[in-house]
Order: structure tokens, then C-alpha cells, then sequence
């Protein structure tokens, strides 16, 4: 496979023909487990299969295929050892109930201990070595010692951008048991995913200095909008419309960005056009953030650039219970490269090691993961599981009030999971 060093961009299209995994083996009279598309990647899902190492059982009639998966974990920094072990457990909870999938994880140690040690978040061939996985999961990334924008630019924005995850997808749902700020709102009003350009936009890394230091000092930062990526952002989103039979709102702000508004806004006109099923509305980004407050039920998919749906990601999580609610998934939805999944908070400093993070936004990314790996129905188990410890209301970190440990509502959370077929 072609690896591309960050932060040049990878032509997706053209390495189709190295699409990741094989096709399921298939063996005595047909009854092999199919790759169901995923809730959350409409287009991606039909492109691909899991690996299949080959049958594990076989009678007569029933034959079962096992799909293994190689899991890279990036647990990071602070908060995040933490929270990828409640990821990894879930993991192991899901293969222990469904034999069909294993899942098999490697740790990788790039985090601010790595670069202090080595002047680098990852090895030269990080990128290589990562793409030999079918997944990644990253925990969170932020210390102290290592200044931020070299920490997550030379590590998150290095994988998204050099595995080409054009899309973030960030599900902001109110889960049953969980309180919202907004008076009178409850989970019927609040659920939606916000698709946020991940690969240039406001976040393209462009840009430079001048006269540093002083009085003179100058800052470029460059919004790069290709019509490539615009279109591609615009129709992933609508896509995702259509499957969920939900509206579609473009954010923008076409009114004071005359030229990377505009193209955005001219675009979304002509793929609206496309899809004349789908209600589609294209909002300023400034209206959408009082529309998510005052009228949340409206909104179905969000489409926005990187930094527009960044900054709306944490306006939902907050109206749907905070960031230990804001799950995250980077597709590249050719999957011509892995995809990464991650809860949306950071390393959180002030609580590390303290075994008191939340870790639902962990585990929701995980579902996620397994969901793009080809099982949304185990996706949804694991929702279902989230939402029924939290509809209990017995075990609570200490963000929703409670006393229990990360280790006591992970386990309480596993111990609720149910098969999906069950
Ligand atoms: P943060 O998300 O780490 O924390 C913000 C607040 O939310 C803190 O009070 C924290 O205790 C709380 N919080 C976060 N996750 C929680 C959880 N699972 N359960 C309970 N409470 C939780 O953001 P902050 O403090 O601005 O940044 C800390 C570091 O993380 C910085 O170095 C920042 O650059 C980095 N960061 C990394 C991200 C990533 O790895 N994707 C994303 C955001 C920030
Ligand atoms: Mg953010």
C-alpha cells in the first residue's frame, strides 16, 4: 500500500484497487455472517469486508465465520490510558458474547513521554506501521510539557489528514437518563450528527509567521476549500440524510467569507439539487448555533467545515451531557486507509489518574468502530448498554453527579450488553 507522509493529502480514488480486507471465506452449504453497512457510513460500507481467518465452526447447516480485526490503540495522554482500557474491555465483552469477532489490539506509546524521549509523537514510519491496522482507536492527546499544536498536529491531524479521514462524524444524541441544560427538551428533541470536514478547511495547517517576536509580529493562518473536498464532505452528508430519513442543514457563513463561503454555498446548491428527497437547509454558522439551543429538534445532519463543526461539536455535547458524551469517528469512508476513532474531550489533566473519567464518549467510539468495522448492530448493543446504565441511574461518574469509579460504570456497562441477535 502507498503510505503517504503527513501532511501531504492521499489520492483515495486511485488506491481503490488496494482496498483493505478480503473477502469472507465461504464454506459447505451458505450461512456466512455478511457485513452489514454501518448506520454511520453510508457510502463506505458496501466497498469493503472484514478479513475472514477462516471458519471456526461447522455443522451441517450453520457455519460461522470469524472476522478478525487488528485494533491499533493510541491511548495517549492523561485521561487517556484510562478511558482506551474501558475501550479495550468492551472489545474483549463484544468478542466473548459474539464469536464471530475478535478483535486483536496493539499499544502504540506515541504520546508526550514518547516525544520528550524522542523529539517526535511518532516514529518516522509511524504511518506505515499504522496502516497495517484496521482500525485505530485513540485515546486523548495533551500534556503539559509538549506544546498543544505540536502534539496534535503531529499526531491526530498527521493520521487524518495523511489517511485521507475526510469525514468526522460526531453523534450528538440525548441518551435516555441523562439531563439536558435546555428546559423542557428531552431525547425525542436531541439527535443528530454533526459530519465535519476533517481534512482542510480552516485547519489545513497553512500558513506562517513573520517578524516573530515582535511588535511587527504577523500570523497567516490559510482556509483551504477545494471544490474536491467540498462536494465530497456535501455528498457524504447527504448520503447519511437519505439512510437516516432525517433534514440536512449546510453550515457556512457565505455572507463574510466572500470567496471560501461562497464556493462552500454554491456547492451545496447544486448537490442539494441531487437529492430532492432530502429537506435541506443552509444555515450561517452563527444562526445554526442559536438554532442547536432554541430549536434542536430541527436538526438532523449538520454539515460543516473543520473548525464551524468543531466549535458546534462541543455545543452539542454540552446540551447532550458533556464531552464524556462526545463520541468521534474519522472515516476515510473508501477505506482505502483505517479509519480512527476517539472520544472528543482531551486528556483532562485536572481529573488523570484519578479513575473518575466518564467513559461513555470512549466506549460510544468504540460502537462506532465496530459499527464502521461492519457490525452496526453491535454499534447499537452498545448504545443500548450505555443507555440502560445510565436510565438506572445507580452508577455515575462524578461529571453526572455520582461517586463511581471509571472501572465500576465500565463494568456496570458491559455487564448490561446484550447480544444483538439475543
Ligand atoms: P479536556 O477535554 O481534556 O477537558 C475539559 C474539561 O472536561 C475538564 O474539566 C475535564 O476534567 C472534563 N472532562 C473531559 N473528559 C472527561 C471525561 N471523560 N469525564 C469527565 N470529565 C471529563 O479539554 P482541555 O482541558 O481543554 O484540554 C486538556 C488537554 O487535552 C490539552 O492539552 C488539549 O490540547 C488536549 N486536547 C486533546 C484532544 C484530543 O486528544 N482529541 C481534544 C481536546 C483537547
Ligand atoms: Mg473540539
Amino acid at each position: 500500500m502507498n503510505v503517504p507522509t503527513p501532511p501531504t493529502q492521499s489520492d483515495s480514488e486511485s488506491d481503490q484497487a488496494n482496498n483493505r480486507g478480503s473477502t469472507l471465506a465461504t464454506y459447505g452449504s451458505r450461512l456466512a455472517i455478511e457485513s452489514k453497512d454501518s448506520i454511520l457510513s453510508p457510502i463506505a460500507s458496501s466497498r469493503s469486508r472484514p478479513r475472514s481467518i477462516g471458519a471456526a465452526t461447522e455443522s451441517a447447516d450453520v457455519i460461522v465465520t470469524i472476522s478478525d480485526y487488528r485494533i491499533a490503540l493510541l491511548p495517549g495522554d492523561g485521561i487517556g490510558p484510562e478511558v482506551t482500557e474501558s475501550a479495550c474491555a468492551l472489545l474483549n465483552a463484544i468478542s466473548a458474547l459474539d464469536p464471530s469477532l475478535t478483535f486483536q489490539t496493539e499499544e502504540l506509546p506515541w504520546n508526550a513521554e514518547f516525544y520528550l524521549a524522542s523529539g517526535a509523537m511518532m516514529p518516522a514510519d509511524g504511518m506505515t506501521i499504522l496502516a497495517q491496522f484496521d482500525a485505530i482507536f485513540l485515546g486523548a492527546i495533551g500534556d503539559m510539557r509538549v506544546p498543544d499544536h505540536i502534539a496534535l498536529r503531529q499526531l491526530i491531524f498527521a493520521i487524518r489528514q495523511g489517511f485521507n479521514q475526510y469525514v468526522n462524524l460526531r453523534p450528538i444524541k440525548l441518551l435516555h437518563g441523562v439531563e439536558t441544560p435546555l428546559r423542557d427538551r428531552g431525547p425525542e428533541d436531541l439527535d443528530m450528527v454533526i459530519v465535519r470536514e476533517n481534512s482542510e478547511g480552516e485547519y489545513s495547517g497553512i500558513g506562517g509567521t513573520l517578524f516573530g517576536g515582535s511588535v511587527d509580529e504577523v500570523a497567516l493562518q490559510t482556509s483551504v476549500f477545494s471544490r474536491r473536498g467540498v462536494e465530497r464532505i456535501l455528498r457524504y452528508g447527504f448520503e447519511l440524510a437519505r439512510a437516516k430519513g432525517r433534514p440536512l442543514s449546510s453550515v457556512s457563513k457565505g455572507n463574510a467569507q466572500n470567496f471560501s463561503g461562497v464556493l462552500w454555498d454554491g456547492i451545496f446548491n447544486e448537490i442539494s439539487a441531487e437529492y430532492p428527497d432530502v429537506t435541506s437547509n443552509n444555515l450561517l454558522v452563527d444562526a445554526a448555533a442559536l438554532h442547536l439551543v432554541q430549536h434542536p429538534e430541527k436538526f438532523g445532519v449538520i454539515v460543516a467545515s473543520n473548525l464551524f463543526g468543531d466549535i458546534l461539536s462541543d455545543l452539542g455535547a454540552a446540551l447532550v451531557g458533556g464531552l464524556g458524551f462526545a463520541a468521534s469517528a474519522n472515516l476515510n469512508p473508501e477505506r482505502t486507509f483505517p479509519s480512527m476513532f476517539e472520544p472528543v474531550h482531551g486528556s483532562a489533566p485536572d481529573i488523570a489518574g484519578k479513575d473518575v473519567a466518564n467513559p461513555v464518549a470512549s466506549l460510544w467510539a468504540t460502537g462506532m468502530m465496530v459499527g464502521h468495522l461492519g457490525r452496526p448492530d453491535w454499534e447499537r448493543a452498545v448504545i443500548s448498554a450505555i443507555e440502560d446504565v445510565l436510565a438506572e441511574g445507580r452508577i455515575r461518574t462524578p461529571d453526572l453527579g455520582g461517586h463511581a469509579t471509571t472501572k465500576e460504570m465500565t463494568s456496570a456497562i458491559l455487564g448490561t450488553l446484550r447480544s444483538p441477535e439475543a
